[in-house]
């Protein structure tokens, strides 16, 4: 079992392996684009080591922002192959080519945490950065909560792709005329821990759908194949909002237009509460069906502040029901998969954002035990993407960015704050 000191080393080595100059690669292989928020997670990481290369790559993110305000998930810097699907897939006609949907907006928060630990080296980045969060946070406002939470058009969108959040809404796609296509993850990856055949079909014919309108956001929330809301992204949305607004009063900036932003998402919160489930859950807008599941997108409602005494209890029982952080579904569902990507392994960059919002409600003991949980797998498998909640087996892509990054800026015993 490697010590901290080397683990810090090791995490440092695969941040500079995983760097293409400018922006980092979230593994090599399957992987090997900028995404969103991972970009994000790189930040934070490179903060604690090199503070230059942090706002870098945030800038060479934000370089890539449509018009319209959406910071996309995937920039296609440099074209590779062994990726699925590609730019021209995605047929977006950007500059440079980008997919045509966004990823969760972790971007004013970690930016935010960045600047706080160096305000000199940070303020004069933030400042540029600043006006571009602004826009993107106004299309998450206009484009993606038409009713008052945050909704996702596409289950790519939310970052967890194949949870069984999104079933309800896949269960209405149909992807039987998708054509044919070769995908290329699994053969980086072990098939099992990834998302199946009829699962890709139906990410495909939602993308093709967004294609065939040009993207037009207007046309995607009245008829798109998917929308549903996600708590996941509501509360990271809610939080971003008022970090944001820090950001803003930081620079002396009128927040006004922010903070009414982040007040009309909290007003909202009532049409994801599933009483019967007594608990945030993911729901349907086209049908109003909620998805009846619980995992780590209802655990995020503290990283926004919310706290709800008969929601804790649920939750409670789906940590305990496994050994190592928390799982992305739960344990006693009878659509628990412990090693298929987002459908019940852990994922430590998840585990890092709840564990902030334990710290912030001052429950410490969780944030703790959170923190501890994810070293052990750390420190027994090495920087994976994602690994088995009961056994800890590492699952996924190896020398992990965001899984290197949140050891550097919150996991290790070296961390910052620890
Ligand atoms: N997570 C998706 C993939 O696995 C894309 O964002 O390719």
């Amino acid at each position: 079992m490697a010590d901290a000191d080397t683990l810090d080393d090791q995490a440092r080595a695969i941040l500079r392996g995983n760097d293409r100059g400018g922006y980092t690669v979230p593994t090599a292989g399957l992987y090997p684009y900028q995404w969103n928020w991972d970009s994000m997670f790189a930040a934070w990481g490179f903060s604690t080591f090199d503070v230059d290369r942090a706002w870098t790559e945030i800038e060479t993110l934000f370089s890539a922002q449509w018009d319209t305000g959406m910071v996309p998930h995937i920039v296609f810097h440099k074209v590779d192959p062994g990726y699925f699907p590609g730019p021209d897939y995605w047929g977006a006609g950007r500059t440079p080519p980008s997919s045509g949907i966004s990823q969760p907006p972790v971007a004013a928060t970690l930016a935010r945490r960045i600047f706080e630990a160096d305000p000199e080296a940070g303020r004069a980045r933030l400042g540029g950065l600043y006006p571009k969060l602004k826009g993107w946070h106004r299309w998450w406002r206009d484009c993606r909560c038409p009713t008052g939470v945050a909704v996702v058009t596409h289950p790519w969108e939310s970052g967890r792709d194949n949870c069984p959040d999104w079933d309800v809404g896949m269960a209405r796609v149909d992807g039987s005329n998708v054509g044919p296509y070769t995908r290329r993850d699994t053969g980086h990856v072990d098939p099992s821990m990834r998302p199946l055949k009829e699962d890709y079909d139906r990410y495909l014919a939602i993308l093709q759908f967004g294609r065939a309108c040009g993207y037009d956001q207007k046309e995607i929330l009245a008829r798109g194949p998917f929308l549903m809301a996600d708590p996941a992204i509501t509360f990271i949305l809610l939080r971003a909002h008022r970090d944001l607004a820090w950001i803003g009063r930081e620079l002396g900036e009128d927040t006004a237009e922010i903070e009414a932003w982040a007040t009309d998402l909290e007003a909202a919160l009532p049409y994801i509460w599933n009483d019967a489930l007594q608990s945030y859950d993911a729901r349907d807008v086209r049908t109003g069906t909620f998805a009846n599941t619980l995992g780590s997108g209802a655990f995020l409602a503290w990283y926004c502040g919310l706290d709800r005494p008969a929601m804790e209890a649920r939750l409670k029982a789906v940590w305990d029901g496994v050994r190592y952080g928390i799982p992305s579904s739960d344990p006693a569902a009878p659509s628990f998969d412990p090693r298929r990507y987002w459908r019940g392994p852990t994922w430590p960059v998840v585990n890092a954002l709840i564990a902030m919002g334990f710290a912030d409600a001052g429950r410490s003991a969780d944030a703790e035990r959170l923190r501890r949980e994810t070293v052990a797998l750390i420190e027994g498998a090495g920087f994976w993407e994602y690994y088995d909640p009961l056994d800890g087996t590492p699952c996924g892509g190896p020398d992990f960015t965001w899984t290197a990054a949140i050891w550097l800026a919150w996991a290790s015993p070296n961390a910052r704050g620890n």
